[in-house]
């Protein structure tokens, strides 16, 4: 049965993934080094620490551990500077019905992101108070492709791996959820990955969906 759909947040709840690429650019352009759209792929799922050394890898100088600390810290004021700007119109396409039709069915509701600051973009949003699980950046140690977020959230939620979907807009996510033993439905930038069991452009488009994705939840 499928009884668990634990959501990533940034790039599959809200739009955030963009204002991550941004924040990281301006630093990028500060240190003069190139920062493209395929770079700012690999940073999706992985943590703010992780993000940095994708940019500072085309960087020709070393950074001490407190120069990188700095460099993240000024990454994450500009992010949070532009999330004042977030509201609940920044909810992306379907999400709403999406987790209105998913509680109607009688289906928890989850968070499973490696960002620290999922607890002000769900408040923002205001998609929080809907989700019966939250686990993010602040509660786990090893960030995405490790399972930890996802097996977390399904512990919390109090259901085995076979019973949660997992959601995902990045790589890493997609592999996470797998190595979860979880099912993987994948949109935006991970929506031709093969690995996953689902794929969709939008949660939008998954809305006439659901019936087969629940059966394949049934005959496993
Ligand atoms: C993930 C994003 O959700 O959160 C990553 O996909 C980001 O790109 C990570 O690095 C950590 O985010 P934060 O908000 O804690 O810096
Ligand atoms: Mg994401």
């Amino acid at each position: 049965m499928l009884n668990c759909v634990i959501f990533d947040l940034d790039g599959v709840l809200v739009s955030t993934d963009e204002l991550h690429y941004r924040a990281w650019k301006a630093i990028a352009e500060k240190l003069g080094v190139p920062f493209t759209r395929q770079d700012n792929m690999r940073q999706r799922g992985v943590s703010r620490m992780e993000s940095l050394e994708v940019v500072l890898e085309k960087c020709p100088r070393t950074f001490t551990q407190d120069e990188k600390l700095a460099l993240a810290t000024e990454k994450n004021d500009l992010y949070r500077a532009m999330l004042t700007d977030l509201s609940r119109a920044d909810a992306l396409p379907g999400v709403r019905e999406t987790l209105a039709m998913l509680r109607e069915r009688g289906v928890v509701t989850a968070v499973g992101s490696s960002s620290k600051n999922t607890p002000e973009i769900l408040q923002r949003t205001e998609l929080g108070d809907g989700m019966q699980v939250v686990v993010s950046g602040l509660d786990i140690t090893h960030s995405k492709p490790h399972p930890e977020v996802f097996a977390k959230a399904g512990e919390r939620a109090g259901f085995a791996p076979q019973q949660c979907l997992v959601v995902e807009d990045a790589e890493t996510g997609v592999r996470a959820g797998k190595a979860a033993g979880m099912r993987v439905l994948a949109v935006g930038a991970a929506k031709d990955n093969s690995e996953a069991d689902f794929r969709f452009a939008t949660l939008a488009e998954t809305l006439p969906h659901w019936d087969e994705i629940f059966s394949a939840f049934e005959q496993a």
